[in-house]
């Protein structure tokens, strides 16, 4: 949520920038703007995409070797020009970009106008760049940093900082507080980000700010510290993302091309962790903890939006293969209901970008109650995969279009290997179920390549036909019931036409209501044991004149006779069914937001990973 970029060196720091605001849009595209030390302080910023700030910089022929830049998602004040980050101080001299919410803005808002100081936006974090000034003025001898940590040690909330000063011009101050940031080390020259994105393509050494750090960042050195001025010596890591990961690669959205990678994404998570020779799974990253999942008095699954629905889905896993009952939370609600959980329990936290608030708010809940914290994460380096004790990387590759899809499947084919394992180490599975069970789990990315070649044109075709659809409501049973609600979310999010995922037989006791001959109802009958039920639940919408659109296993001529239309997928064990049916649906949804010409990777009010809470 925000992006945040900054460029020290002999390039032309505007073009770094702007190169990079245009990598980290995903996190925000409400405004962008930067601002540039070339003997003074000159910034140039405005509402909209970054396309237009990189208009205005070229017009006005803006340059300079050091700067710092944003592109918002808004929480304080509406977004226009005013807004837009970077916030400046009063002189004009001190310019700061910021994540987060820095949360008693109002307070010391109050404090400082009443001290004389003129306010320009209604943002939280022009708070910081006044608050700053007025303490580098009225502390005498204090130098920069020293008045940053003072600045520091009044705010209350969260943030990702990077500000330059006219007065000290080579030099990037960045600092953390929830909100992450890393430092890019080039040659003779260094990189500030919010993300790996805009730097993996000059450097792949980076380190990463922990919360309560700050660093100072000149061209050809870097030192860090605490808040509490204590230096620090950083390890540096290697990224392992490479540029064509975050290139569109000829596809028109980041989202098709992700939801086209997912038979490489699946793979890729499955390798070297799945054995089809000796059908055994190895999990390097929770073995040492295994036993203490086994032995858990109380397991939570707790995650946000689409990881919540992997959650779910983890729930019926680990009670099926496992026989480990499990609850699942939403992240925002267990850190704030005084959780019971504490030693000999474990609280698995799921997240693609590791760095959703919520879910990181849960995680260090959980920690401080000593219970064993374990993580399901795609992003390597990110707040929850270096703050839990353990856990399992998705390794889906960068996931850019805000709409989560093969994050999505790679998180549940790590739940699927989580609860196998579980399953074996309790004794619960024997090693010929295991056989069973490996080596479909192994044909699943041919499936899903499958199911992209065979059923993209029908879909594509069919997709025409609902795009002015008002509401779509999605049915599916057990396995395939987080299916329905990850199919409403990925078509409410991205094209805003409103969608309910219900379990199928749910249905009868409210929703009914909503069936006409207008409503289309997405039916997810692709599991075997709950078969007949759902051709019950399909009948009585039909009895309704619901518009039934099916995702079904090959040869179900039962489910096919009631359905308008129906998209055929392969078979597969009823509990690995999601990984096949969500495709469908992951397509439909794109091709309807193209036809009704959503912004597909940037939905509106939307923002990749949140970061607030
Ligand atoms: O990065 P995370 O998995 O923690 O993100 C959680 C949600 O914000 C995310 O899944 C969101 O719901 C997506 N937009 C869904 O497509």
């Amino acid at each position: 949520m925000c992006g945040i970029v900054g460029y020290i060196g002999e390039r032309n720091a505007p073009d770094v920038l702007i190169k990079g605001l245009k990598r980290l849009e995903y996190r925000g595209y409400d405004s962008a703007g930067i601002a540039i030390i070339n003997g003074a302080l000159v910034f140039k910023k405005g509402k909209g995409k970054v396309q237009n700030l990189h208009k205005m910089i070229k017009d006005s022929g803006l340059s300079g070797k050091i700067g710092i830049g944003h592109t918002r998602w808004a929480t304080h004040g509406e977004p226009n020009d005013v807004n837009s980050h970077p916030h400046l101080s009063e002189t004009g001299k001190i310019a700061v970009v910021h994540n987060g919410i820095i949360e008693n803005y109002n307070t010391l808002k109050k404090q400082l106008i009443k001290r004389g100081r003129t306010f320009q936006s209604q943002t939280d974090t022009e708070v910081v760049a006044q608050l700053l000034e007025e303490i580098l003025h009225a502390s005498k001898g204090i130098d920069f940093e020293q008045a940053i940590q003072l600045t520091l040690k009044q705010i209350v909330g969260t943030y990702g900082l990077a500000i330059i000063n006219a007065d000290t011009p080579d030099c990037i101050y960045i600092a953390r507080k929830g909100s992450p940031l890393l430092l890019g080390i080039g040659e003779g020259e260094m990189f500030i980000a919010s993300d790996a994105s805009p730097i993996v393509e000059y450097t792949n050494k980076v380190v990463y700010l922990d919360d309560g750090e700050m660093a100072t960042i000149r061209q050809d050195s870097y030192s860090v510290k605490t808040i509490e001025d204590v230096s620090l010596t950083k390890e540096v890591h290697e990224l392992a993302i490479s540029l064509g990961e975050i290139e569109k690669a000829g596809y028109p959205h980041f989202m098709l091309k992700e939801i086209f990678e997912q038979p490489r994404s699946i793979a890729d998570c499955m390798r070297g962790r799945i054995s089809t020779q000796t059908h055994s799974i190895q999990l390097g990253g929770i073995e040492d903890v295994i036993d203490d999942l086994i032995n858990a008095r109380r397991v939570v699954i707790a995650a946000c939006g689409t990881s919540w629905h992997s959650a779910l889905l983890g729930e019926y896993l680990f009670e099926y293969l496992a026989k480990t009952p499990v609850e699942v939370e939403y992240a925002s609600e267990f850190r704030y209901r005084d959780p019971l959980i504490g030693p000999g329990d474990v609280l698995l936290v799921i997240s693609q970008s590791g760095e959703t608030a919520d879910t990181i708010a849960a995680m260090r809940e959980a920690k401080k109650r000593e219970a064993l914290v374990l993580g399901i994460c795609n992003v390597v380096g990110s707040t929850i995969s270096r703050e839990t004790d353990a856990g399992v990387f998705t390794h889906a590759g960068p996931e850019i279009g805000v709409a989560s899809t093969k994050a999505f499947t790679a998180q549940v084919v790590v739940l699927i290997m989580m609860a196998l394992a579980t399953g074996k180490r309790k004794g619960v599975l024997s090693q010929q179920q295991m056989k069973g069970y490996i080596e479909e789990l192994s044909k699943i990315p041919a499936k899903v390549e499958y199911i992209l070649e065979h059923t993209d044109a029908a879909i594509r075709q069919m997709a025409g036909l609902f795009t002015y659809a008002p509401n779509f409501l999605y049915l599916g049973r057990s396995y395939n019931f987080p299916v329905a609600l990850e199919g409403a979310l990925k078509l409410k999010e991205i094209s805003y036409i409103h969608a309910e995922g219900y379990p199928a037989a749910e249905m009868k006791h409210g929703p009914i209501a909503l069936i006409d001959a207008m409503m289309p109802v997405v039916v997810i009958a692709a599991t075997d044991h709950t078969n007949d039920k759902m051709i019950s639940n399909i009948e009585e919408v039909k009895a309704r004149k619901g518009r039934i659109i099916s995702i079904m296993n090959d040869e179900n001529s039962d489910v096919k006779a009631l359905s308008e239309f129906h998209i055929s997928i392969p078979a597969t064990k009823d509990c690995f069914s999601p990984l096949l049916t969500v495709i469908p649906l992951q397509l439909l949804s794109y091709y309807i937001a193209v036809n009704r010409g959503c912004n597909v990777d940037q939905p509106r009010n939307l923002a990749k990973s949140v970061t607030v809470e």
